[in-house]
């Protein structure tokens, strides 16, 4: 198994015209490391993973293989292996031929790759599919042959831009475990573009959080999910409640803002002072619905059943909109105390992300 040490991208920058598509990307990534590069439609995931796979030529900066420059390499010539969301499959060779076919070009002795070919067939579950054609499989099983035709090269690292996008709910989740089972048993190091937040938290060791083609966060899931570096990361992450508050006293550790009559305190993240107006960020399912006095008040507006629990939006007295989890029954124009450990609240200051 070719297996690399490193991978260090350098000032990384696409230009499209005057447009950059991707600004200044630093990264260095271990061998065997599981990277998300992750953000919205348009933020430059696929212009960065273009530039790695030598589709795209850099306008600036440099890539690096342990050691050596790789960037003026073109594809063929850098032993990466890449799955797309749409599979790209022959239509009219079999699973077992679609799977054999770059070990074929690559010239790899028969015998060698027949037995290639089956190992890779079994750790996608598709063995008992080998003989049939694309057209004759499901999406899920089409991305199956997808993954083991790149794995089945042992490439020296993965690429996969969005490959789970066409999938419907339920095929999502079981390929996403797949794709996390393959690494743990193969290793092979992967950087992975996606735009749902959940994916990356589930399969990355490590996530790169891109706006406008810049990057905002590099950490690892639990990094971005409890200490996102701004708002538009805790945005991104599920943060749902952005609430603008005027700020009644600070320090560095702590801010305590105004609601209406009521007080909210939270971490200080911004650096923001007394007097000022900030940004509290919270995640629905960090308010809890209190009796005790204090909290503050909200009127229900919108109720979703979710399962076990309720799905909530309710009006501040200040007239903002808050989203909060409750396994209570409540019904709209129920009033309602709300509370957030003082932990999960975090203060940004006020202004762009
Ligand atoms: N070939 C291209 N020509 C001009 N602009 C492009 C081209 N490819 C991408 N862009 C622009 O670069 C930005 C990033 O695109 P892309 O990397 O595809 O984003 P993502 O994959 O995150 O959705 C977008 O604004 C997009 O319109
Ligand atoms: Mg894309």
């Amino acid at each position: 198994m070719a297996r690399i040490d490193s991978l260090a991208l350098d000032g990384v920058t696409r230009r499209f015209g005057a447009h950059a598509a991707l600004s200044d990307l630093n990264l260095e990534i271990a061998g065997g490391e599981f990277i998300a590069l992750l953000g919205p439609s348009g933020c430059g995931k696929s212009t960065a993973l273009n530039c790695l796979a030598g589709l795209l030529p850099l306008t600036s900066g440099s890539i690096r293989l342990d050691g050596h420059r790789i960037d003026h390499l073109p594809p063929e010539r850098r032993g990466f292996g890449m799955v797309f969301q749409n599979y790209a499959l022959f239509p009219h060779l079999t699973v077992r031929a679609n799977i054999g076919f770059g070990l074929k070009m690559a010239g790899v002795p028969k015998a060698d790759a027949a037995t290639r070919v089956e190992r890779a067939l079994d750790l996608v579950h598709l063995t008992d599919q080998a003989r049939k054609r694309p057209g004759q499989l499901s999406g899920g099983q089409q991305q199956r042959v997808a993954i083991a035709r790149a794995v089945v090269l042992e490439p020296r690292l993965v690429l996969m831009d969005e490959p789970l996008s066409n999938l419907d709910a339920k095929l999502r989740l079981e390929m996403r475990t797949e794709i996390r089972r393959l690494h743990q048993s193969l290793g092979l190091t992967t950087v992975y573009v996606t735009h749902d937040q959940e994916e990356a938290l589930s399969l990355a060791d490590r996530l790169v959080l891109l706006k406008d083609g810049r990057v905002q966060q590099t950490g690892t899931g639990e990094d971005v999910y409890l200490h996102p570096a701004n708002r538009y990361v805790a945005s991104f992450m599920g943060y749902r409640n952005m609430l603008t508050l005027p700020v009644l006293d600070a320090d560095r550790e702590q801010a305590v803002l105004a609601v209406g009559g009521e007080r909210l305190t939270g971490r200080n993240r911004g650096s923001v002072g007394a007097g000022q107006r900030a940004t509290a960020a919270l995640r629905p399912e960090d308010i809890t619905v209190t009796t005790a006095p204090g909290g503050l008040r909200a009127a229900v507006e919108v109720v979703e059943y979710h399962g076990r629990e309720m799905v909530v939006q309710g009006r501040l007295k200040d007239g903002q909109e808050v989203h909060f989890t409750t396994p209570e029954r409540l019904a709209p124009g129920d009033d309602v105390r709300l509370t957030a450990p003082e932990h999960r609240v975090l203060v940004f200051a006020e202004g762009p992300s």
